[in-house]
């Protein structure tokens, strides 16, 4: 999550039992995760992971270099997501790192299979951030996972609690990754201003932006959102990224750090809806985990019990 993925956040995530994960290009430079990467190191002495987001951009970011920063730090699990990884997997996997790819739709998800990823996050229509261009939520887009993997894969998109976790283990996932909801913790970075939006928001409270770009993102509904919306139905075939650029591009530090709320448009799941409090990872995750147990072993059990 870019600009609250920090090592903060990875820590207590990984401290609390779940894999925290760092956002690499948050951090600007492979020196930058490096720093991350070593100060997450003082923080817990659990895995944890770093993701690396292939961003449809003509000026790339040093990718080789993020990779031999994730390799040298010892980081044994990488979540890459966005474009196709293959060209630096034979660098990852000599060096035995663990690649989880992101993926929105069951051919990239089987692309992931063949080229050596371990395992998948298949992130429903309901996600934050970049749901990709064929709209399937999660419960049809999970069991189509189940049907046609091999390899293990978590749920992505919408996952918010102990129900969550039954549904996706029930849907044939393995557990459940989660953005928005460990957005709202205690130990999150994002600023109580982006931390209030979301606690006010409801399920109704996104949008997607560049759907004409074919670069579809969730994001929460706020006046730079309308705007772009309206930019986007104004020029119709012939938008372009520069037509709501400013509104895009160079958001996050604004809105993560500083909480400039009129900054423009950034990610947020439909399971805004689902959230009403900031809880410390270590409660939400013990929370997660003992609804999880009691609708198992009471309401489902009682389901199939002979009379
Ligand atoms: C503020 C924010 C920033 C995000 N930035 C990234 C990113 O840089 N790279 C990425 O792969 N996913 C990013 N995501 C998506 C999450 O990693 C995850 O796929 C998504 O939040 C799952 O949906 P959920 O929010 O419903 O749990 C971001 C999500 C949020 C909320």
């Amino acid at each position: 999550m870019h600009h609250v993925g920090q090592a903060d956040l990875a820590a207590a995530v990984s401290n609390a039992g779940g894999l925290g994960i760092i956002t690499a290009l948050s951090q600007g430079t492979p020196k930058g995760l490096a720093a991350e990467i070593t100060r997450a190191r003082r923080l817990t002495d659990r895995p944890f992971g770093v993701n690396l987001t292939f961003l449809p951009t003509l000026g790339a970011p040093d990718y080789p270099g993020f990779v031999q920063a994730i390799i040298a730090g010892g980081v044994r699990i990488v979540e890459t997501a966005g474009r196709n990884p293959a060209a630096h997997m034979p660098a990852l996997l000599a060096a035995g790192v663990k690649v989880i790819h992101k993926c929105t739709s069951i051919r990239h998800a089987k692309k992931a299979q063949d080229i050596g990823c371990v395992a998948v996050s298949m992130d429903g229509f309901e996600c934050a951030g970049h749901p990709g261009e064929d709209d399937v939520p999660n419960f049809i887009l999970l069991p189509l996972a189940a049907r046609a993997l091999r390899v293990p894969f978590v749920a992505s998109g919408g996952m918010a609690d102990g129900r969550s976790l039954v549904a996706a283990l029930a849907l044939g996932a393995e557990g459940i990754s989660m953005g928005t909801r460990f957005l709202m913790t205690q130990q999150s970075p994002a600023h109580a201003n982006v931390k209030a939006a979301i606690l006010a928001a409801s399920e109704r409270d996104t949008a997607l932006i560049m759907r004409p770009l074919r670069n579809t993102e969730r994001v929460l509904k706020n006046a730079s959102v309308a705007r772009i919306l309206e930019t986007e139905q104004r020029l119709g075939a012939a938008l372009g990224f520069d037509d709501i650029a400013a509104e895009v591009a160079g958001v996050y530090p604004r809105v993560m750090i500083e909480g400039d709320m009129t900054a423009g448009a950034w990610s947020c799941g439909m399971v805004a809806g689902l959230i009403d409090d900031v809880p410390d990872c270590a409660t939400l995750i013990n929370q997660i985990m003992a609804d999880a147990e009691a609708i198992i072993t009471k309401r489902l059990a009682q389901i199939v019990a002979p009379q």
